[in-house]
């Protein structure tokens, strides 16, 4: 270790603790390389989070041996490293989808919430007004035969669809949990303004977001895939990161909320087939882009599912 260099705590390191005594870490940007490290490195670990040189940390008490050691295990790293600024990235932009991702492969113990760590509060974006939707009369369940002979709609009629239409797959859907907001960008639809919306379920009604967007936003959030175009609308299913692993601790959070995102989906699928409008759907979201077409500000919130529906056009008649 060279002694004008700083060294910090590897950003895709993940750890598993062991008895007390130590861990075993693992390096994300070579994961195959699994080492159990001692308490002290667990500790050394902690302390250089900020950036230090090891003259540095033989100050605040840690032997040279041990800071060596630490190194040779991937848990410091230095900062002028080449991938250490690749890595930083995810961390830079508050997109930890790949440390979730790999940490949920480890069987790490839930921890229990205290009372000192509740809950986040559910968070609500400033709505500049809110519009009722039309009650619908549910009386039949969801058709399974349609659900298994449904395909993927890529390409949109050009009248508008009904906001009748719309209020019953919004009322089929249901309540989501808790961390997971239903954004609608609105393209065309029957008495609604053009713009962004969020679904509150618990009094059936669009909060209005943003009034209008361009349609090179949309285009932009589903990774320019043109057959976001044409009329209906485009939910996006917006998770928030603290609130959900809050509620779900431990490894494995990730996981669950991929599951809950993905079931959620389907139930949208499905309503959406059931009152005879068609659609797609893609985890395939950029999420910067994305926020910036929902006015996302605040960071832990991302979309994670785009599902596009309208009107299916008629099909051409065959002579
Ligand atoms: C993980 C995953 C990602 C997908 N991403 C896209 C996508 O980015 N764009 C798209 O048009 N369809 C996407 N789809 C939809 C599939 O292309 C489609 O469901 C599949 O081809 C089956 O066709 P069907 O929906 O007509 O039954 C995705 C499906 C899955 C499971």
């Amino acid at each position: 270790m060279s002694r004008a260099r700083s060294f910090t705590t590897n950003p895709l390191l993940f750890g598993s603790e062991t008895d007390g005594n130590g861990a075993i870490v693992c390096d994300g940007l070579h994961p195959a390389r699994v080492a159990v490290v001692s308490s002290t490195a667990v500790e050394i670990a902690q302390y250089f989070l900020e950036p230090h040189t090891v003259d540095e940390g033989i100050g605040a008490g840690f032997e040279r041996d041990d800071l060596d050691r630490a190194c040779e295990s991937a848990v410091l790293v230095p900062i002028d490293a080449p991938g250490y600024a690749a890595s930083r990235m995810w961390e830079d932009r508050g997109w930890s989808r790949a440390a979730f991702l790999q940490m949920s492969q480890v069987d790490v113990e839930a921890a229990e919430l205290s009372e000192e760590r509740p809950s986040p509060p559910p968070w609500r974006p400033t709505a500049v007004r809110h519009v009722a939707l039309p009650s619908v009369d549910i009386t039949e369940p969801i058709s399974l035969d349609a659900l298994v002979r449904r395909r993927s709609v890529r390409s949109f009629g050009h009248t508008p669809m009904g906001l009748q239409a719309l209020s019953e797959i919004l009322l089929r859907v249901g309540c989501p949990p808790s961390w997971l907001r239903v954004f609608l960008v609105v393209q065309d639809v029957d008495g609604l303004d053009h713009g962004v919306y969020r679904y509150e379920p618990v009094d059936h009604r669009l909060d209005l977001i943003r009034a209008g967007f361009d349609h090179s936003e949309a285009l932009a959030a589903v990774n320019f895939q043109p057959w976001v175009a044409g009329s209906g609308a485009c939910a996006f299913l917006v998770a928030q990161w603290d609130l959900c692993s809050s509620l779900h601790p431990g490894s494995r959070g990730y996981i669950d909320l991929l599951i809950q995102v993905g079931a959620f989906a389907q139930k949208m699928l499905e309503s959406v087939y059931q009152v005879g409008a068609g659609a797609w759907g893609t985890p395939a979201v950029a999420e910067s882009a994305a926020r910036k077409l929902l006015s996302v500000e605040r960071r832990g919130i991302d979309a994670l599912y785009a599902i596009k529906f309208g009107p299916v056009p008629a099909a051409p008649r065959s002579h």
